[in-house]
């Protein structure tokens, strides 16, 4: 009824669209009706006054029967106008985001609205590049140039506030706006932040930052290309120090990327093009040391080098700990302890677990060792470069501890349980003829001596560990 009323307010208003002529104001006049707050917002940004609605949303919908006609922007689209930055978004990891949201294993299986419909991962991950291929799927969401300087003032002083990363880079695995914000160099920004001067550019600005921002560290004089040296994942290909290297051999199976045997799978091509991890030492020194120069400005170069040494030994300690718990579990499963799971012809490494499946794991020990990956592992690292010693401590580096505490009693527990399995099966075998006797003459003596044979190995078990 009210599309209706507007429909028909629209048709006395704008006889224009009537005859069907296109003319560059004629969708910001009716949508100044339409849609007031859209045409608002975007007269208010640079590109209000010379750019037309129409560079964005092309021609093909012009009047109110033609609404499902008109087209959503993709990355190429401001790339025409934008071609420096959109170069750098293709060349960083923020354009890899869609295609390595769709490559996770269980993705395919998530409800339609997590993924395509933006509520879950699809609603971080649209900062990827996608073409208009499939877009009726998922109609909105396609641009991602619009995620920092959003629409339609796509103001660039919006985008340079940390909080522009706030939506996505926040929570369970990856939280390192709670880091940054309650670190030192957060406290600054909050205390001191209102004082600097947004519109400047992120290089010029610098002399009157008095404490880094992540666009700072992370898009140094306004490069979109952005990616770190250990990435999300934490891992790199090449490793010097030996000892970590065999933990990262059991790192790189319970990802799938090596098999059972130490073997490259198909997931290890996908490492290069979707640029996974750095493979070699020298493509990984090279964001390190472009951050080493950013901390310079501030810092002295030896506080800047040691502290994210720190960081990187962090990693190593909390890879020690994990690798040995990812063992733990793929030697339950070797030794059929663990049920196989019906989705064994999924996993790339199996008797390994694929902590890439995230949640959608078949025990409680495996759903154990995937948060430890997932929040801990990754809180163990993150919080070391982003300078947040509570969430070092208290989020990450104490609760991987526990974690693997409770994946060692588990697995004590599974093996008991699978002895005592065994026990009562051979007992069971040996015992029937003694049992059908007893039986005869007094018919519970069989169950009581069952019982106490069991409670006896039992005990005779739990004394062994
Ligand atoms: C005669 C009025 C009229 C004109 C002219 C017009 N639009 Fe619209 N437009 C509408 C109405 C009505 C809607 C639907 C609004 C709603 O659903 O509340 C709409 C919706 C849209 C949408 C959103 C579509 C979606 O899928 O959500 C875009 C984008 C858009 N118009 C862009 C344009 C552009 C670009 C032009 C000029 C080439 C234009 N409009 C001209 C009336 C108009
Ligand atoms: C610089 C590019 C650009 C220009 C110019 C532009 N838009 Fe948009 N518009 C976008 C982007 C990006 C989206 C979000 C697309 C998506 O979600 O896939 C969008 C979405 C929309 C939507 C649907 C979503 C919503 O929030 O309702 C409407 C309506 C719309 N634009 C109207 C307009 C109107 C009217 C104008 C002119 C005043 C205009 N746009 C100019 C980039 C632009
Ligand atoms: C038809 C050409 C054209 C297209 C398409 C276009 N822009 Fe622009 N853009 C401009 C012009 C012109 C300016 C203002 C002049 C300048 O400062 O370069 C501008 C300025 C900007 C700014 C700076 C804003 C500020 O606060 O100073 C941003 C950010 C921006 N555009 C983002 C985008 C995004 C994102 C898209 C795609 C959704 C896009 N543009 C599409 C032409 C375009
Ligand atoms: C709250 C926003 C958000 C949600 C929801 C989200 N992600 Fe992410 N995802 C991110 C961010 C931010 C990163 C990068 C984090 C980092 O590097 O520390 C990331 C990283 C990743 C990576 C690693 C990419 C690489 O190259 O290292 C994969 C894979 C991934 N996400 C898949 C998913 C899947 C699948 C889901 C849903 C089950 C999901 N994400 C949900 C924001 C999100
Ligand atoms: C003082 C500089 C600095 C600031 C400020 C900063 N970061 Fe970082 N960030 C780093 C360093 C250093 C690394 C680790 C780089 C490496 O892998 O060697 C890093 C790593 C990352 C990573 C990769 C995964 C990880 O956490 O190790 C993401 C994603 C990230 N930062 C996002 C952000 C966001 C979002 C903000 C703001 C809320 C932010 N950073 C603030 C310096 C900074
Ligand atoms: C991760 C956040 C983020 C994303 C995604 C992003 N931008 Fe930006 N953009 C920024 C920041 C921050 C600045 C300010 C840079 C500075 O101060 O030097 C900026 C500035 C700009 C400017 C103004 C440059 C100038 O010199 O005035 C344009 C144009 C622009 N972005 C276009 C785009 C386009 C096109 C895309 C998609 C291909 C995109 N941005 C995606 C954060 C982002
Ligand atoms: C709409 C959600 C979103 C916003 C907003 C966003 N990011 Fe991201 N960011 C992601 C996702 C998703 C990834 C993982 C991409 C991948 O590799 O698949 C990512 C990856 C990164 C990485 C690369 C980490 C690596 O693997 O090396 C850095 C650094 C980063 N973001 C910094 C920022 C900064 C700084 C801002 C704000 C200026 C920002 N992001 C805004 C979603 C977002
Ligand atoms: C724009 C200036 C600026 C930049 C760039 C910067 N910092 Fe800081 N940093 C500060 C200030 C100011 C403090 C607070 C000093 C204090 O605690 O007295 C601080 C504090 C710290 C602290 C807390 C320890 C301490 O001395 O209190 C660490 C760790 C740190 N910075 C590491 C880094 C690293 C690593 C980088 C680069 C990745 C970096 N910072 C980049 C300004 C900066």
């Amino acid at each position: 009824m009210k599309r209706f009323f507007i429909l028909l307010v629209l048709l006395l208003l704008t006889p224009s669209v009537l005859m069907g002529s296109v003319a560059a104001s004629t969708c910001i006049d009716c949508h100044s009706t339409v849609t007031p707050e859209i045409v608002e917002d975007f007269k208010s940004g640079a590109m209000g006054d010379n750019v037309d609605c129409s560079a964005c949303h092309g021609t093909t919908h012009s009047s109110i029967t033609t609404v499902d006609k008109a087209k959503m922007p993709t990355h190429e689209t401001c790339g025409a106008c934008h071609a420096t930055q959109d170069a750098q978004y293709m060349d960083g990891k923020h354009s890899l985001a869609w295609t390595a949201m769709s490559a996770m294993p269980t993705t395919a299986d998530q409800p339609k609205e997590l993924i395509e419909g933006q509520k879950g991962c699809g609603g971080c991950h649209k900062i990827g590049a996608k073409d208009e291929t499939g877009w009726d799927d998922y109609h909105y969401g396609i641009t991602g140039c619009d995620s920092c300087h959003t629409r339609h003032s796509f103001s660039e002083a919006e985008a340079r506030r940390p909080e522009a990363c706030m939506t996505c880079h926040q929570g369970f695995d990856h939280a390192q706006w709670e880091m940054y914000s309650t670190s030192k160099h957060g406290s600054i920004y909050l205390t001191e932040g209102d004082d600097w001067d947004w519109g400047a550019p992120i290089s010029n600005a610098k002399a009157s930052y008095t404490a880094p921002t992540c666009q700072m560290c992370h898009m140094n004089n306004g490069d979109h290309d952005v990616i770190t040296s250990w990435g999300f994942l934490g891992v790199r290909v090449e490793e010097p120090n030996e000892e970590w290297a065999d933990d990262r051999v059991t790192v790189l199976k319970s990802y799938g990327v090596l098999d059972a045997d130490g073997n490259p799978t198909a997931r290890f091509d996908l490492i290069g093009p979707a640029k996974l991890a750095r493979t070699t030492i020298a493509e990984w020194n090279a964001p390190r040391e472009e951050m080493i120069a950013v901390c310079g400005d501030c810092h002295s170069e030896k506080f800047a080098r040691i502290s994210l040494e720190e960081g990187d030994q962090m990693l190593r300690e909390a890879d020690r700990i994990y690798a040995e718990s990812v063992e733990i579990v793929a030697a339950l499963h070797r030794d059929g302890i663990l049920p196989e799971p019906d989705y064994i012809d999924e996993l790339p490494s199996y008797p390994y677990p694929d902590v890439l499946r995230f949640y959608d794991q078949s025990h409680t020990i495996e759903e154990d060792l995937w948060v430890m990956w997932m929040k801990y592992r990754m809180r163990c690292f993150q919080s070391a470069f982003h300078a947040n010693a509570d969430q070092e401590q208290w989020y990450g580096w104490g609760p991987l501890k526990e974690t693997a505490v409770a994946i060692k009693s588990e697995d004590r527990s599974l093996r008991a349980e699978a002895e005592l399995a065994e026990a009562v099966v051979a007992e069971g075998m040996t015992g029937t003829a003694e049992t059908k006797a007893n039986t005869a003459e007094s018919p519970g003596f069989g169950a009581v001596f069952s019982f106490t044979s069991i409670l006896a190995l039992f005990v005779l078990l739990r004394r062994k560990e």
